[in-house]
């Protein structure tokens, strides 16, 4: 019996050192930043960036096991900690936010989307769209984004900064979109995103949380393997590199104050866009 008890003890140890071993990277004395699809693109330009700050990055992605050049970040930055997150996996996020559940996120980064490298992105015909590619897009980029937002509000509100920033597009907005039959499945999905973020903003404002939508201008991101166009290291026309992007997206995110609660924003000058 006492062998029993004493082994379930350790055990149990065992277990909770290692479900805390990501938390125990994190410095208490600097701000912590969660960002979703941290492996790619912006997500991980923005993990870069931030990390050299010397902040607390919980960096997630989908297959951690496959981001090297995020776990190369997390070599040299011990604030870099990685997490597997699947933003369409609501258990999953359920389950991230209860090992984090006393942990502080000053400013939170929704960032994974799918984006719109496939085929059907300038088809120019409603007949074309993609229903499957249309799903998963609003279950990605609009219920995904929302679902981690909400889940780790608690933590947001109990940090300094408290700021929620959702990557969202000017394909999104009426106003500012392009005027063309083009990247239905993805307009359509950053459109439910804009409307979920306006909504969202009247509960952040009662809870003293900044959110607000943001887009990061058209920029050069290479499509992954499998995805359509990967390896051609086409250029979209007037685009800017994630680099550029990210750091005057980080100087309207430094300069965010409660009044900007619930607005869609550009990353250049933090203008406000028409949603
Ligand atoms: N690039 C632009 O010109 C542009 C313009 C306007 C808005 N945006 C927005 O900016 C953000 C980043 O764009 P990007 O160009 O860097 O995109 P990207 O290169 O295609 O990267 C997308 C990221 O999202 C992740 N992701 C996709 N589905 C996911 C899921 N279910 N769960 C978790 N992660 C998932 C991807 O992970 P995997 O590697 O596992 O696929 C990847 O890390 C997106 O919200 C995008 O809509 C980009």
């Amino acid at each position: 019996m006492f062998m029993h008890t004493s082994l379930a003890r350790l055990i149990g140890c065992t277990l909770l050192l290692v479900a805390q071993a990501g938390l125990a990277e994190l410095k208490p004395d600097q701000p912590t930043v969660l960002i979703t699809g941290a492996n790619r693109g912006i997500g991980l330009e923005f993990v870069q960036q931030i990390s050299a700050r010397g902040w607390n990055v919980i960096a997630t992605a989908r297959n951690p096991d496959e981001a090297t050049e995020l776990q190369a970040l997390a070599k040299v930055h011990p604030g870099v900690v990685i997490e597997k997150l699947d933003v369409t996996d609501h258990p999953g996020i359920d389950t991230l936010a209860a090992r984090y559940k006393d942990q502080p996120v000053d400013v939170l980064i929704s960032n994974a989307a799918i984006t719109p490298r496939l085929k059907t992105a300038f088809s120019g015909k409603a007949a074309m769209i993609d229903y499957d590619v249309a799903r998963n897009s609003l279950e990605t980029n609009a219920l995904g984004a929302i679902k981690v937002a909400s889940t780790f509000l608690p933590n947001v509100m109990a940090s300094q900064q408290k700021k929620i920033v959702f990557i969202s597009s000017k394909g999104g907005s009426f106003g500012e979109g392009p005027k063309g039959p083009i990247m239905f499945e993805y307009r359509a999905s950053k459109a439910a995103l804009n409307m979920l973020v306006y909504t969202f903003s009247y509960e952040t404002k009662n809870k003293g949380v900044t959110t607000i939508a943001l887009s990061p201008g058209s920029v050069n991101t290479e499509p992954a393997p499998g995805e359509f166009g990967y390896g051609k290291k086409i250029r979209q026309p007037g685009a800017i590199e994630p680099a550029e992007s990210v750091s005057a997206m980080l100087k309207v995110m430094d300069g965010l104050t409660t009044a900007q609660n619930g607005q869609f924003l550009d990353y250049k000058d933090g203008r406000v866009l028409a949603w």
